[in-house]
């Protein structure tokens, strides 16, 4: 049996990737599966937690007996995470969030031009779900809340992914950031991950290699180090 190290807890894990529409049949978005959300809220339920799973676009099932609140967009998900969030110990922002959205999507599906031309793509920015629960707690009765990030980062050079991650765990004050390199056949959609843990100073806390279940087993062992009683 596995270690009850959750029990009486209340997670919130955001999973999968936002979609953003461009009309009523196309959208932007991402190649996030919802695995690694998946797998978290999966053994942060073996470990038990009481979990809600923010689920955005998911191309797999999430597990039985956790809370789904389905979402698709940007503002969906921070709608329901905020929510969720308002009476968790933990929140883990696992999904790939999109940072822009078109200005505006179109009511009709978008045409062909009849000279030829592409239709402009005008893009704003969207909030910054995770940057928000650590200026902006949602807990309402000021218990503190672990919150968790992830960075999904590429890189030319060995090091690059480590370094890109420090610079965001510093901008964005989570009290855990999990860097995992993504690209073609790496990290997205694949049972594998590598991940660095950094704290929010962007200092290495651990290191973690394996499936996905196994890189949340290691990123729920480092929040129940820092969650207090
Ligand atoms: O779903 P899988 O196929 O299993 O793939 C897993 C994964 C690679 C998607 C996952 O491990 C991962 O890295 N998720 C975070 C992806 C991401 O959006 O990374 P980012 O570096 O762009 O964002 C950093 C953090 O800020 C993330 O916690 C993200 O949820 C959050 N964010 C980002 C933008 C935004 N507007 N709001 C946010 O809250």
């Amino acid at each position: 049996p596995r270690t009850q190290d959750l029990a009486g807890r209340t997670v919130v894990v955001s999973a999968g990737g936002t979609r953003e529409p461009l009309d009523p049949v196309r959208f932007l978005g991402n190649r996030s599966s919802g695995k690694q959300g998946v797998a978290l809220a999966r053994t942060a339920q073996a470990r038990g937690a009481r979990v809600t799973l923010v689920a955005a676009n998911l191309a797999v099932r999430p597990p039985a007996g956790v809370r789904v609140v389905a979402v698709e967009t940007t503002a969906e998900l921070q709608d329901a995470v905020r929510g969720a969030a308002a009476d968790a110990d933990v929140v883990v922002m696992a999904a790939a969030v999109a940072d822009f959205r078109p200005a505006e999507g179109a009511a009709h599906k978008i045409k062909k031009q009849a000279d030829g031309s592409a239709p402009p793509l005008a893009l704003v920015q969207n909030p910054d779900v995770l940057a928000g629960l650590v200026a902006d707690p949602p807990r309402t009765d000021g218990r503190p809340q672990v919150v968790v990030g992830f960075a999904a980062e590429t890189g030319d050079a060995e090091g690059d992914v480590l370094a890109h991650g420090r610079a965001k765990a510093r901008r964005k004050g989570a009290d855990l950031l999990a860097v995992n390199a993504v690209g073609a056949g790496v990290g997205f959609g694949t049972e594998h991950n590598a991940v660095t843990l950094l704290d929010s100073g962007g200092e290495v806390v651990g290191t973690v290699e394996g499936s996905k279940d196994a890189v949340s087993d290691a990123l729920w062992d480092a929040v129940v180090r820092v969650l207090p009683l």
